[in-house]
């Protein structure tokens, strides 16, 4: 069985594993498609905290079981999935308090120290897959896992019915922050991006306010600015248009080190919220519902696939930003390109 293997930063092979076998309360997941996103460059270039090499990456993966261990029901092999690649402790105080997505040893498939879904078949703790419906598209569902960060993000902002939005960032996380907003009682959704082929995605998924500066949408002041960019530049033109009494997000993550302006006075005096949000907290399982719900509009959104031969090919593509989410389809026998 063929693998990506990043052997040591900056440094991968493709290389041939043994099968995995499905030990007590796992499953093993033929791999339909699995995204590509910031954090497998980081993972890759060693620059995420914690990670373990050799580590084979990739943790937004969708597929279907081809077999289960001892103690495993909720999924039969020929199922459908899609998986939560989070996996914590169970132990430390974050755990205890229902916030395992802060736990002090948070261990992400494919980013920390298990391996991820960039092989033919991998192994994954029966917890954390989640079974789709056999009419679901198995290749798009690898948005699930995005998306049960946006559902997590949405959890901690007020959802307050009529609200104005503007989301900074066009890229599949901002595409999906966009698209949950009506669902969130938004009276109107904005999106900025300076790259005009992003906010070409953004018209095509629905979100018809989409510029390349805020200062063309016709408004002055939102009550929700979402920043999906990690971009210091977009953080600070954004926090200002935060309405008095409304709130802005961290959604983006920017550089450990980036320091940011902003006037604490105003944030005293119109009481604005900042708030931030990390990963999946119990949303995984809410996420798969509305994808089949179909809250979102995912073909336009994915752009190329491609075999694990090309993996290089794809991270080079997600480092200079053209596409829309890239991923890997490691059973397929070529790479495609769905939307130029
Ligand atoms: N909080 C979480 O749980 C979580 C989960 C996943 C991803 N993220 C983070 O969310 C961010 C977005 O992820 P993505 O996959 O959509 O990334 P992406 O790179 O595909 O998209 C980012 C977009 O921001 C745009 N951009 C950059 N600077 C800008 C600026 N100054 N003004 C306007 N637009 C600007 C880029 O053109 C790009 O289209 C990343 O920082 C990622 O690490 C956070
Ligand atoms: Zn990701
Ligand atoms: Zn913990």
């Amino acid at each position: 069985m063929r693998a990506v293997v990043f052997e040591s930063a900056g440094n991968l092979t493709l290389a041939e594993r043994p099968e995995p076998t499905a030990g007590h309360k796992e499953v093993i997941i033929e791999v339909a498609a699995v995204g590509v996103c910031g954090t497998d460059t980081h993972v890759f270039d060693g620059e995420f905290e914690g990670t373990i090499f050799p580590l084979v990456p990739g943790h937004e993966a969708s597929g279907i079981v081809v077999a289960i261990g001892a103690g495993v029901t909720h999924v039969a092999v020929g199922d459908q999935v899609a998986v939560n690649p989070s996996t914590t402790c169970g132990e430390c105080e974050y755990c205890l308090t229902g916030k395992s997505n802060l736990c002090r040893a948070w261990n992400g498939l494919g980013v920390v120290a298990s391996d991820g879904a960039s092989q033919e078949r991998f192994t994954a703790p029966a917890a954390n897959v989640f079974k789709l419906k056999p009419e679901t598209d198995v290749y798009q569902a690898a948005l699930i896992e995005p998306l049960a960060c946006a559902i997590r993000a949405y959890d901690i902002l007020p959802r307050k019915m009529s609200e104005h939005y503007l989301v900074y960032g066009a890229g599949t996380m901002g595409l999906l922050m966009a698209q949950l907003a009506p669902r969130a009682g938004a009276a109107s959704v904005t999106i900025v991006d300076l790259n005009e082929g992003r906010l070409a995605t953004a018209r095509e998924v629905g979100i018809d306010n989409a510029y390349t500066s805020a200062n063309d949408a016709g408004r002055e002041k939102w009550d929700v600015v979402i920043d999906c960019t990690g971009n210091i530049r977009a953080i600070e033109d954004g926090l200002p248009r935060v309405k008095a009494g409304g709130t802005f997000q961290h959604f983006g993550v920017a550089p450990a080190e980036a320091m940011a302006n902003y006037s604490p006075f105003r944030v005293y005096r119109d009481e604005i919220s900042i708030v931030g949000t990390m990963a999946v907290l119990n949303s995984f399982g809410r996420a798969v519902e509305m994808f089949e719900a179909g809250a979102i509009k995912s073909e336009p959104m994915i752009s190329h696939s491609f075999t694990l031969e090309d993996y290089p090919q794809a991270l080079e593509m997600f480092r200079k930003g053209t596409g829309r989410k890239l991923q890997i389809r490691p059973n397929d026998s070529s790479s495609k390109v769905f939307h130029a």
